[in-house]
């Protein structure tokens, strides 16, 4: 087989066949074949798609390119879930107990945060003591005991997935939905899931922006879930604001404790029941997505969510007291509001804009280097359709420097991520379609 002639077919539109991509995936992996020939045919996928067929082998390739995560060990259905990357998105944190709570084990791998968009990783070591390093034997250990662990991608997982995306970056070839959906489910498969539910974010602070193009990711994700035998979900949802009200870590996590107590932001929490519907029915425990639902609704009611919680932070380390007294939680030295300039409605919010001013305050990494700094971030006063007075507080940023130049530079930015209008704005429905 020659690489170059694999090219050219694909260039041509032709097929390749599971051989072929095994080949092209392989021969990548170990050096064989060189940079410049994989973004070539990358760019050939990038014009030319691939089929069902072809994405799936693409998958398992990837998948198998490196260690394979062997949950059989941890009795049940394992469900995964994924979120394409949204901001402010403190769903895992709520979900995980929620999900072990309600019977579903819960055995997650998640990542740092880069650029604009928070990790769940980075979040949960907001906590003091927590720990996201574990052998394999004690996060399955975990798992088996109270049904949820969430660690930090390690090991060998998916190099190829690593070295292609890092080719596709500089190539302009990420944007191609079967590579997308082949490098998000390669990771998940190899990541031990059984069943996988997909949060695909459509909006401003989204991969993609289009309602139309997030449906076509979904749909060659669920697709790649059949032909693989890994029954997978996809939710779309609104991504033009941010999820919740807290936009940075520890301000996430004191989110995500209300919203498992019931006393979290309306849409999260609305969320964070869907999803674990979907959890529980696809991982057996519930007959109906409706019954899922109510037992999801009951686990915040009945304390069981909660409690779960506790047992979880304990498990790895962490300071449970937190949930508790959220007090024993970092928090910034200064908080400073940036109030409405003219009387209105909230209109729209640029999700984005707000993860990179919780960045540039010191919440996330412009590069991997970068030190968080746990307790700063954005706090959220109104939600798009609220009513707003000349004055009154849209956000608070909370900060752990006060010069006023700097000040003033991330008051400015974050006024302007904030559009207030004459007239009453409308809320796009945070869940969009669903793609099962
Ligand atoms: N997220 C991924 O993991 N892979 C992509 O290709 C795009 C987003
Ligand atoms: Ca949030």
């Amino acid at each position: 087989m020659r690489t170059v002639d694999l090219i050219q077919r694909k260039r041509d539109g032709l097929e390749l066949s599971r051989e072929e991509i095994e080949f092209l995936i392989n021969g990548f992996t170990n050096g064989d074949i060189p940079d410049y020939q994989m973004s070539a045919w990358a760019m050939a996928v990038f014009y030319r798609g691939m089929n069902a067929r072809e994405t799936a082998d693409l998958t398992m390739a990837m998948a198998r390119s490196g260690d394979q995560m062997d949950l059989s060990a941890i009795p049940g259905v394992k469900v995964d879930k994924h979120s394409t990357g949204g901001v402010g998105d403190t769903t895992t944190i709520v979900l995980g107990p929620l999900v072990a709570a309600l019977g579903v084990p819960v055995a997650k791998m998640s990542g740092r945060g880069l650029g604009h968009t928070g990790g769940t990783i980075d979040k949960l070591e907001a906590i003091q003591g927590f720990t996201v390093e574990r052998t394999r034997e004690q996060f399955v250990r975990q798992v088996s005991d109270i049904g949820v662990a969430v660690i930090s991608q390690s090991g060998n997982i998916t190099p190829a997935d690593k070295k292609l995306y890092a080719l596709r970056d500089v190539t302009a070839t990420v944007d191609s939905i079967p590579l997308i959906a082949s490098s998000i489910m390669s990771k998940k498969i190899a990541s031990g899931a059984d069943r996988i539910v997909l949060d695909v974010k459509t909006g401003s602070g989204a991969f993609m922006k289009t309602l139309d193009e997030s449906i076509h990711l979904a749909q060659a994700m669920v697709d790649i879930g059949e032909q693989v035998g890994r029954e997978t979900v996809a939710v779309i949802t609104n991504m033009d604001e941010p999820l919740g009200l807290a936009i940075g870590n520890a301000l996430e996590i004191r989110e995500a404790v209300d919203t498992l107590r019931g006393e979290g932001p309306a849409d999260l929490e609305a969320l964070c029941i869907q999803f674990a519907a979907y959890m529980t029915v696809l991982g057996g425990q519930a007959a109906s997505f409706e019954e899922a639902k109510d037992r999801a609704e009951q686990a915040i009611r009945d304390g069981s969510a909660i409690a779960k919680l506790k047992q979880f932070i304990h498990a790895q380390g962490g300071n449970a007291s937190i949930v508790d007294d959220p007090a024993h939680l970092p928090s910034a030295p200064y908080i400073v509001e940036v109030p409405s300039e003219s009387d209105g409605y909230i209109k729209a919010m640029d999700a984005e804009s707000l993860g990179i001013t919780a960045m540039m305050l010191g919440a996330g990494r412009a590069t991997k280097e970068d030190v968080i700094d746990m307790a700063v971030g954005v706090l959220l006063k109104k939600k798009v359709g609220d009513p707003v007075q000349a004055g009154e507080a849209l956000l608070e940023l909370h900060m752990n420097r006060d010069e006023k130049v700097f000040v003033q530079e991330m008051s400015d930015r974050a006024r302007q991520a904030i559009t207030v209008s004459q007239e009453r704005a409308e809320r796009t429905p945070l869940i969009q379609a669903v793609v099962t």
